[in-house]
């Protein structure tokens, strides 16, 4: 609210569209704040940080400069590297206006553990009826009050959402996270809610993040952990679900 609304960015000297684009390959989309200098939105349909060096860049976004010497907080994507499908996609997400600071033990922590549950239920549910992974994640970082270098602001909380049809369950899938950018205590971990619960805790109730999408299931925490549980390497993750929620 405020910002977009019914598809339509309300400041346009502001609030700018990226069509992130590398190597002619169009990869993502990002809602870019020149005044906060920090990306609000992200959406995909699937440490060599680039800027745009065009004249002037430096004065609408962040700056290599600007994350330097900046503990605790460190370069946090805000649409997933570890979501890209090839080379060229997963290197288009390291430009800095797909950035924003964050904790770094929120960013490693609960934030990659929760990346890593989201990806793994996709790859097993979001097939569409051609048997085609596919799904859409929105990812958002709400503004706080503090910036970075005096330049940078730094995101209050971080929330991503997701939706995809599953013809196996023959439903339209969709959960979101959300967690607060400070520091993790080490089996910290996101829940899975469903979007109404975002828009809530947004304070935004008459947002939709999709909107073409009027009824879907939302999925429970317990069957996304699942699912992420049975993938090597996350035995551990599982084994700390289990012990904080039986
Ligand atoms: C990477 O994937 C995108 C989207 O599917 C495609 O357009 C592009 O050609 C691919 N690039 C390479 C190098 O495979």
């Amino acid at each position: 609210p405020n910002i977009l609304e019914d598809g339509k960015i309300l400041d346009q000297n502001r609030y700018k569209p990226i069509c992130q684009t590398y190597r002619n390959t169009r990869t993502f989309l990002t809602l870019y704040d020149t005044k906060e200098r920090i990306p609000l939105e992200d959406e995909s349909a699937g440490k060599n940080m680039k800027i745009d060096n065009k004249k002037g860049a430096y004065k609408y976004q962040a700056s290599n400069l600007d994350y330097e010497n900046s503990e605790p907080y460190t370069r946090g994507h805000v649409c997933p590297s570890s979501y890209a499908s090839n080379k060229t996609i997963k290197t288009s997400t390291f430009t800095l206006t797909n950035i924003v600071p964050q904790v770094e033990s929120f960013n490693r922590g609960s934030w990659e553990k929760m990346e890593t549950c989201v990806k793994c239920f996709m790859k097993k549910f979001c097939k569409n009826s051609n048997g085609v992974t596919e799904g859409y994640v929105v990812t958002g970082a709400q503004p706080g009050t503090e910036k970075l270098k005096n330049r940078v602001n730094i995101p209050s909380l971080m929330w991503s959402a997701f939706c995809c049809y599953s013809d196996d369950q023959k439903a339209w899938l969709a959960s979101a996270h959300w967690g607060e950018n400070v520091a993790d205590e080490p089996k910290d971990y996101l829940q899975t809610k469903s979007l109404n619960a975002l828009y809530k805790d947004l304070g935004t109730p008459t947002f939709n993040i999709f909107p073409e999408t009027k009824k879907h299931v939302s999925v429970k925490y317990r069957d996304m952990y699942r699912i992420a549980g049975r993938v090597s390497g996350y035995v551990s993750y599982r084994q700390t679900l289990a012990n904080t929620h039986p």
